[in-house]
């Protein structure tokens, strides 16, 4: 299948908003793969699994009982039989997915699983390495920066937004301390793939990075 769009990036960067947009625009299939490594964190956790055992939390990677429901613009997302959605959006489990998604054996366990993720008509991948190791072969790579200082700003309002009380500071730290964690670990670390086409969103606004974004869409694929 070769309708994929990879849109990697740092946390907070807008990823999931321009992927979203970019999936219903084109109608095509949406992976969030950082739910996959926060869903394996919050079951680890719930399992009192050590995140740091690789061993252990990779079994678990490997049978993971999670499933998406997308309806309408709004991903819900299921650990068996429990929703997990808001679970897994908390910024602790955000942490806890960045230590688990450092271990290699985690990560080999969770490739195909983000590859069944290519169905036609297309797929729009957003993660971390979706353009250099998940989707290598992708005819359109999208990598979005922004300063941590923004990122955070713009974290903070999600979450006030969505009624979480949460310390400004305290949020540039976390986002710092797990752009570190990202970019710094041996197994596929947050680097944009060599081809891929940077947007930085620092000064964008989301209808702005969408239009950069659609551009490229038309110029790779005129007959989606
Ligand atoms: O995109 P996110 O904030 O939901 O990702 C949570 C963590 O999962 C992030 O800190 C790093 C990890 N991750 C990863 O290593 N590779 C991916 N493709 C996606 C997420």
């Amino acid at each position: 299948m070769q309708n994929i769009i990879t849109v990697d990036g740092p946390s907070g960067v807008g990823k999931g908003t321009l992927s979203l947009e970019l999936a219903k625009k084109l109608q095509w299939h949406f992976l969030d793969s950082g739910a996959i490594y926060r869903a394996v964190a919050v079951y680890a956790l719930k399992k009192e699994i050590d995140l740091e055992d690789e061993m252990q939390v990779a079994a678990l990677a490997k049978t993971l009982p999670l499933t998406f429901k997308v309806t309408s613009n709004q991903l819900a997302i299921y650990l068996a039989d429990e929703e997990v959605t808001k679970l897994i959006r908390a910024e602790t489990t955000g942490n806890a997915a960045s230590i688990v998604a450092k271990h290699p054996l985690v990560r080999e366990n969770l490739l195909q699983r983000q590859r069944d993720f290519a169905q036609m008509p297309g797929l729009i991948a957003d993660g971390r390495d979706m353009g250099t190791v998940v989707f290598p072969k992708a005819p359109l790579k999208l990598f979005l920066t922004a300063s941590a200082k923004v990122r955070a700003e713009r974290r903070y309002k999600q979450l006030l937004d969505s009624g979480i009380c949460v310390n400004i500071e305290q949020i540039l730290s976390e986002v710092e301390a797990r752009d570190e964690r990202d970019r710094s670990r041996s197994a596929s670390p947050l680097i944009p793939a060599e081809d891929a086409l940077i947007i930085d969103t620092s000064e964008l606004g989301v209808e702005d990075v969408l239009q950069k974004a659609w551009e490229a869409v038309i110029k790779t694929f005129p007959k989606r």
